[in-house]
């Protein structure tokens, strides 16, 4: 079903995020820009260290006290990064809401969930505490607990990891949010449970019409869940498209070798052809391309010159990238030298 278009519901611009340390200063983020629609889905793909997770935690002031992002994020009419502390937890927890991982950085262990979920309803919603038990079961129903008006009054240790990732996800959803960002949420399940999950924030996605911007490893995530993705690499936008653009014609030599390093069923188990080589110091990014040193494609222009994000022409794909797409797609990542 084609979406209608409408003005994003976030917006960032030139978003740089900075640690200082005693080895220097690490750039993490460097001039990302995106927009999400409403009720849209993004992914955020890349390796280890490419800046997925603290672009998306500098959005919500969650930084660690090293850190510091400039540039702008605008939600809903204000801009996220130079928001008060106090306006800022208003729309945390209750227009935006983040998902981790690890379930138990959201919940706290020594609460029941019933304590965890009613206070967010009455803290945010003004709910009494009787209407909150009532929405806090139903969303648990929707998450698919089973029997969740006699497990409400356990405690997040009494439930399962796959029950637990889904207790953080109905608490994430419990205001009704219109943006979840989902760090990894399902890196630490079983496939099965991992396909569950996927499955259910998809349905939830429909029920509430929430936005999602999901970052993980996992393409195959990525493939069952997202419109649009965005291939990050040394802090930066390398691609950015549509999930069908990027999985059927990628044009960034960095997306092929991702692609390229996926576990595919026809595949001898184990036998993934990883990028070679290791993702920059980012508090030493090289000059040039970020990538270069790892290219196949790489020159000289590529080593000194870092190449603008630009659309490719005829398309609604945006790439960094100084070599030809129709070389780098012709030869793809196996055959380019
Ligand atoms: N508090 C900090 N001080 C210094 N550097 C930091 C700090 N937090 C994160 N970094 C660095 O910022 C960079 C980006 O980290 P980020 O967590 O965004 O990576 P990521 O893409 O989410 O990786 P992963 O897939 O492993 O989660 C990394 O080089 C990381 O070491
Ligand atoms: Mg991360």
């Amino acid at each position: 079903m084609p979406k209608p278009s409408t003005a994003p519901l976030i917006e960032v611009s030139g978003l740089n995020v900075r640690f200082e340390t005693p080895d220097g200063v690490v750039s993490a983020v460097n001039g990302l820009s995106l927009s999400l629609a409403p009720g849209r889905t993004l992914g955020i793909v890349g390796e280890s260290g490419s800046g997925k997770s603290q672009s998306m935690l500098s959005l919500m002031g969650l930084l660690a006290a090293n850190g510091r992002a400039t540039g702008r994020a605008m939600f809903q009419g204000e801009d996220l990064l130079s928001l008060p502390v106090r306006r800022l937890n208003e729309i945390r927890g209750d227009r935006i809401a983040m998902i981790f991982q690890d379930p138990m950085t959201s919940l706290n262990p020594y609460l029941t969930v019933e304590r965890q979920m009613t206070e967010v309803l009455e803290f945010h919603k003004g709910f009494s505490r009787a209407d909150a038990r009532k929405r806090s079961i139903e969303v648990l129903e929707k998450v698919r607990i089973p029997d969740a008006a006699r497990r409400i009054r356990m405690y997040p240790h009494e439930f399962s990891g796959g029950m637990r990732q889904r207790i953080m996800i109905a608490m994430a959803l419990l205001t009704e949010p219109d943006l979840l960002i989902a760090d990894e949420p399902t890196t630490a399940l079983d496939v099965t449970v991992q396909a569950q999950i996927v499955a259910m924030l998809r349905d939830l996605q429909r029920d509430f019409g929430t936005a999602i911007v999901m970052i993980t490893h996992d393409l195959g995530v990525v493939a069952g869940l997202c419109d649009d993705v965005i291939v990050m690499y040394g802090g930066r936008i390398m691609e950015q498209g549509t999930a069908q653009d990027i999985f059927y014609r990628p044009t960034h030599p960095y997306t092929l070798g991702l692609l390229n390093a996926v576990p595919r069923l026809d595949h001898e188990g184990g036998a993934l052809a990883a990028i070679p080589g290791t993702p920059p110091n980012m508090a030493r990014l090289p000059s040039g391309c970020p990538f270069h040193a790892r290219c196949p494609f790489a020159d000289e222009q590529c080593a000194n010159e870092m190449p603008p994000l630009v659309e490719v022409p005829a398309t609604s794909v945006l790439r960094a990238c100084h070599r030809d797409v129709a070389i780098v797609q012709s030869r793809g990542w196996g055959g380019a030298r």
